[in-house]
């Protein structure tokens, strides 16, 4: 039986995971506002939660209705035959998202919600399923905009950036969905040298590992939404997990990163060994300005340096300023590709850029850019 799903994903990254749903299989993809939706099976789903590297979560909308107080809200809700989703002993958290002038509490839409749904298993069962906001057996979603509603719920369980290879946070680590896109996006080839020399805690060279391997991002996931299911099918699971990873295949690019700070490169050091790249990822406590030149291009150095929030402005525009300068001297043959909230700051690379994406690293609206470095532009 086929099914529409709707894929969560960051604001910018929505063409990066339509390409990825067309290439494992989904049908009918569309990129929509941060999701894209595509039609496909069950099996299709397991895959995509397993697989997909820019996905936040995956819903499955089940019922659409307008509503414009939360009367009507409850009376669409009570319509919905919740027992074919939820034992009456099970659990459930609701997830709602409102922007729409007939709700202005966004809570208030919520609870009502909440009530309709316990309300109905009351009536029939004489008891409810209780609420449980962080391990629930049924994760709803409800989408209210303007008067439409939409009541999803949720595949994936807890967000799929979480790989479960981070248990150290460094000052700003990047989100891995964010990472994963980034490389994508980059175009590298996982054959040629990938390079991030602020490594921070190693997000994107783990990520860069898990792509040229092609090893499935939620390797270490044990629970998913849809294990909860009352139609969970887990020979399906076990078969999905078998065919993705037959595709693994051995690293051959050097994938190297490094850090001028010691407390970030043991966090990433951590960070890889849990991920299972120790061996693939080399690891350097070094200064960029100090760095020895890379293995010939070409090859792709990537980075996500301080955007400035704790440095002086000055600090900041020299800091570019010899990101720039290593990039000219030392890395003919390379594409550079680096990420900044900092504009001003990004002026200080004195390269043109070949592209520019607009992408969000949490609230911070950044520009992701490319910088060719012809071997003429060599020192
Ligand atoms: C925003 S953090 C990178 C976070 C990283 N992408 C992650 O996911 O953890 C910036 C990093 O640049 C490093 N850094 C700053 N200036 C540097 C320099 N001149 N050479 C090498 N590393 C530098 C900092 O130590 C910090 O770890």
């Amino acid at each position: 039986m086929s099914n529409t799903y709707l894929v969560k994903t960051l604001k910018g990254l929505e063409p990066v995971l339509a390409k990825e749903i067309t290439d494992l299989g989904g049908r009918n993809v569309q990129s929509l506002r941060r999701a894209v939706s595509f039609e496909g099976s069950k099996a299709m789903m397991y895959r995509a939660n397993y697989c997909l590297r820019t996905a936040l979560r995956i819903l499955v909308p089940i019922r659409e209705f307008a509503a414009q107080t939360p009367q009507h809200l409850y009376n669409h809700a009570q319509r919905i035959p919740w027992d074919r989703y939820l034992d009456v002993d099970g659990t459930l958290a609701i997830d709602s998202v409102v922007n729409s002038h007939f709700f202005t509490h966004s809570k208030y839409a919520a609870l009502k919600f909440k009530d309709a749904i316990v309300d109905q298993y009351r009536e029939k069962y004489g008891r409810r399923p209780s609420v449980n906001k962080d391990y629930p057996d049924l994760r709803i979603h409800l989408h209210i905009n303007h008067d439409r509603c939409s009541v999803s719920i949720d595949s994936s369980g807890e967000s799929l950036h979480k790989r479960a290879y981070r248990l150290s946070r460094t000052q700003a680590p990047l989100n891995e969905v964010l990472a994963a896109g980034m490389i994508i996006l980059s175009g590298w080839d996982k054959k040629s040298p990938f390079i991030d020399p602020m490594c921070g805690s190693g997000t994107i060279v783990i990520e860069a590992a898990s792509i040229a391997s092609n090893q499935p991002p939620q390797r270490f996931r044990e629970e998913f939404g849809f294990m909860k299911w009352k139609d969970y099918d887990e020979d399906l699971w076990e078969s999905i997990k078998a065919e993705a990873w037959q595709k693994v295949v051995p690293i051959t690019a050097p994938i190297l990163g490094s850090d001028m700070s010691g407390i970030s490169l043991k966090i990433a050091q951590e960070n890889l060994l849990r991920a299972g790249f120790q061996k693939e990822v080399r690891l350097r406590l070094k200064n960029f300005s100090k760095l020895p030149p890379p293995p010939p291009g070409p090859g792709v150095l990537m980075m996500n340096p301080p955007y400035g929030e704790r440095l002086t402005p000055e600090n900041i525009l020299s800091l570019y300023k010899m990101i720039g300068d290593q990039l000219k001297q030392q890395y003919p043959g390379y594409a550079g590709w680096i990420i900044s909230s900092n504009m001003q700051a990004l002026k200080h690379i004195g390269l043109r850029a070949d592209k520019r994406i607009t992408l969000f690293n949490g609230p911070l609206e950044c520009s992701f850019r490319q910088y060719k470095i012809f071997a003429g532009k060599k020192a």
